[in-house]
């Protein structure tokens, strides 16, 4: 058995020695001299005072061996067979892929480990599984991922969330004991998203080494970066389950989701271009692989108050704005007048509808746009029909109350007749209409989360994936964004079954330009859902320019969400121009490679994209807050080609559209912003641009042309 295995990539490689108990002894910079006798390098010394032997960061971690930190495996039989120890069985090493199986012939179990290291973007895929090999119960407690870091990386970057505040990054030293991020809310929540940075203390977005990963699971979750007393360190990513609630018979597997991890030796930035490429190339689907299409959402345009000739006056106006896609927000179906009735009724209301929906989406049809129309399937109000009909049908431990959340409950996926009722409901509805696009809303956390009186967080997850999957069989070209009150069920699986995330419920571009970029470092621009909202946000009654929300909304996937026919002639001319500005550039940003800039005053943040042949870039410049500094210092590009020759186009400014002169913060501007300049990629990159003196909640846009 052929022990020590590497898997290569352009840019990164991992390590491991199979046999007899299996351990990643390596993962960092792809190795282009590496022989198998290098390991011996590694081999530690035994320090006096503690165990005599060494005890390697295996695979499952196990404490039986004598390793005293988090194990990557818990469980037991009525109290036994709780300290498995795993001796490798089998090896299948081809090309990119991994499994090593290996079994504890005492407890009768079997921990399997499946690698896949993507050749081209370093992305490493690794799933473990547990299988139960006797007639006897094991009780799972804890399955994870277990990846050790090197000593040098002792700085964490995660990210922390609210509701309207989500993927704001923070760092902690790691230097002992744990930091532990976790999500006991039924998703993968506003507060914690699944994923952690490890790296170099000081890594930033172009420099620094670098090992992160993410977990592909929408449910509950924890990530811990561990020190040990001996100094070494390990991440663990896990599915977390509450007790009693995985049980393996006779020969079941269980596994845990997939871990998506990458080590970039050249700071964030190279990091999320993995990431993007992984997911351009692996994870995102479309349908029928077309530019996605700009959204109107009609939510904070008219919420629950629905008249098909208005909605059909919205449209119109839609359409002369550019809009491409028209979508019915919440409102639409029976009873559902407000937040406290109807959810479960997906029947069409007639009283508000009286013609059907059909007329509404043939005049959008016939604009020109695609029609879509929300859902949220998983929730039930207890002032409903479906309520009164099932009032069994709740995921609820029997006896308790439970609190609800905006009013509604969460109804019971593993119990079939909810299964059935709600595909049933889809089916029927998407049979009837045309919908090209389903906006997928889970509002509420599971609290209680049971079935049978059993905790069933893991099933329900699983649950509504068969659903989304099943949808996908029957309506292939029907695209779904995953929404959860905006931002709250973001991650790889559930890209897996749909097309778009809606980021946040914030459309204040101030904090949309923090949230978006927060969101960047794990996804591509075309995945994320990004809206010109009302010029008063409704979440933060801020205030701001057509010209700083459009800018914002254009590095995503492009939405306006408000009502066209009330907007001023001003307004409407700004969402017809950003409109028109994201098709322009469209393609690239949504297929380029994406770029952050690290600026020495914070208050100015820079990211673009660079298309892949370094023939064009779009980079916007954003004065968040007062600069800190009279001047605004130069702006060095990444990404472009040193040798070539660009074309420097100011091409979207705020403050000195009408003169071209100066304006309200600088008296003479740069050269630069009265005319094209022509500049080297090299002198761009490390010299840079004299960036323009900008008001708080403004922005400009940049565009380079290779010449
Ligand atoms: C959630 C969503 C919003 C909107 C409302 C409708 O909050 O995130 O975008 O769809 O529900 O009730």
């Amino acid at each position: 058995m052929k022990s020590i295995v590497r898997l290569q990539s352009q840019s990164n490689d991992i390590v491991i020695r199979c046999a007899p108990r299996a351990e990643i002894i390596y993962w960092g910079p792809h190795l282009t001299h590496f022989q198998e006798n290098d390991i011996e390098s590694l081999i530690r010394p035994i320090a006096n005072g503690r165990l005599d032997v060494d005890t390697p960061i295996t695979l499952a971690a196990e404490n039986g061996s004598g390793l005293f930190g988090s194990p990557g495996l818990e469980g037991h039989r009525h109290g036994q067979d709780a300290f498995p120890i795993f001796t490798t069985q089998s090896i299948s090493h081809h090309q990119q892929r991994l499994v090593i199986e290996a079994t504890d012939e005492i407890a009768k179990l079997r921990f399997t480990s499946e690698f896949y290291l993507d050749p081209d973007t370093g992305v490493l895929q690794l799933r473990n599984g547990i299988t139960n090999l006797t007639s006897q119960t094991w009780q799972l407690e804890r399955l994870a991922v277990t990846l050790p870091i090197p000593e040098r990386a002792s700085e964490v970057m995660a990210f922390h969330g609210r509701w309207l505040r989500e993927f704001q990054p923070h760092r902690v030293a790691l230097t002992h004991g744990s930091y532990s991020q976790e999500s006991r809310r039924g998703r993968t929540s506003h507060e914690y998203f699944p994923a952690m940075i490890i790296g170099e203390p000081g890594f930033n977005e172009q420099n620094g080494a670098i090992w992160a990963l993410h977990l592909g699971w929408s449910g509950n979750h924890r990530i811990q970066a561990d020190v040990k007393t001996d100094g070494r360190r390990l991440v663990q990513a896990e599915a977390l389950y509450f007790p009693g609630e995985i049980e393996l018979e006779a020969n079941d597997t269980h596994w845990t989701p997939w871990v998506y991890a990458t080590y970039s030796g050249h700071g964030l930035n190279h990091m999320s271009q993995q990431y993007h490429s992984y997911l351009r190339h692996h994870i995102i689907r479309f349908a029928e692989n077309k530019p996605r299409p700009v959204h109107l959402n009609t939510w904070e345009g008219i919420y629950f108050d629905h008249d098909p000739e208005y909605i059909m006056q919205m449209a119109t106006k839609a359409a002369q704005i550019g809009v491409e896609r028209f979508i019915i927000d919440d409102g639409w179906f029976k009873g559902r007048h407000d937040d406290q009735a109807a959810l479960g009724d997906w029947y069409l209301d007639t009283e508000k509808y009286p013609n059907g929906l059909t007329p509404i989406i043939d005049h959008v049809r016939k604009l020109g746009m695609e029609f879509g129309i929300w859902f949220e399937p998983e929730m039930i109000n207890k002032n409903s029909m479906l309520y009164q009909a099932h009032p069994d049908w709740l995921l609820e431990l029997p006896g308790y109350d439970q609190p609800t959340g905006r009013y509604q409950y969460v109804l019971d996926l593993s119990n079939d007749d909810v299964f059935r009722y709600l595909l049933e409901r889809l089916t029927a509805l998407l049979n009837e209409y045309p919908v090209d696009y389903i906006k997928w809303d889970m509002n509420r956390e599971l609290v209680q989360p049971c079935h049978q009186g059993k905790p069933h967080a893991y099933q329900q997850t699983l649950r509504f994936y068969e659903l989304l999957d099943i949808l996908h069989e029957r309506f292939p070209n029907t695209e779904i964004e995953s929404c959860a009150s905006g931002g709250g069920r973001i991650d790889y699986e559930v890209l897996k079954r749909t097309q778009r995330f809606w980021a946040s419920d914030n459309n204040d571009a101030l904090e949309r330009q923090t949230i978006q970029k927060g969101m960047s470092y794990f996804f591509p621009p075309e995945v994320m859902g990004a809206h010109i909202g009302n010029k008063h946000c409704h979440a933060t009654r801020r205030q701001h320019s057509i010209e700083f929300r459009g800018i914002t909304a254009l590095f995503g996937h492009m939405g306006i969400e408000l009502d066209p026919v009330k907007a001023e002639i001003s307004e409407l001319d700004g969402y017809t121009k950003y409109v028109a500005l994201h098709k322009q550039f469209r393609s690239l940003i949504h297929s380029g490679q994406f770029w952050r800039v690290d600026m020495s005053d914070p208050s100015i943040q820079v990211q673009g994209v660079v298309s892949p042949a370094r023939e064009q870039a779009l980079f916007s410049i954003a004065q968040l807050a007062m600069p800190d500094y009279t001047l605004a210092g130069q702006l060095r590009f990444p990404g472009l080609a040193p040798d070539a020759t660009y074309k420097v186009t100011l091409i979207d400014h705020p403050d000195i559209k009408p003169v071209r002169e100066g304006g309200h913060t600088m008296r003479d501007l740069p050269i630069w912003m009265n005319q094209s300049i022509r500049v080297s990629g090299e002198w761009l990159m490390t010299a840079g641009l004299s960036l323009p003196i900008l008001d708080p909640e403004t922005a400009i846009l940049i565009s380079l042309t290779r010449q």
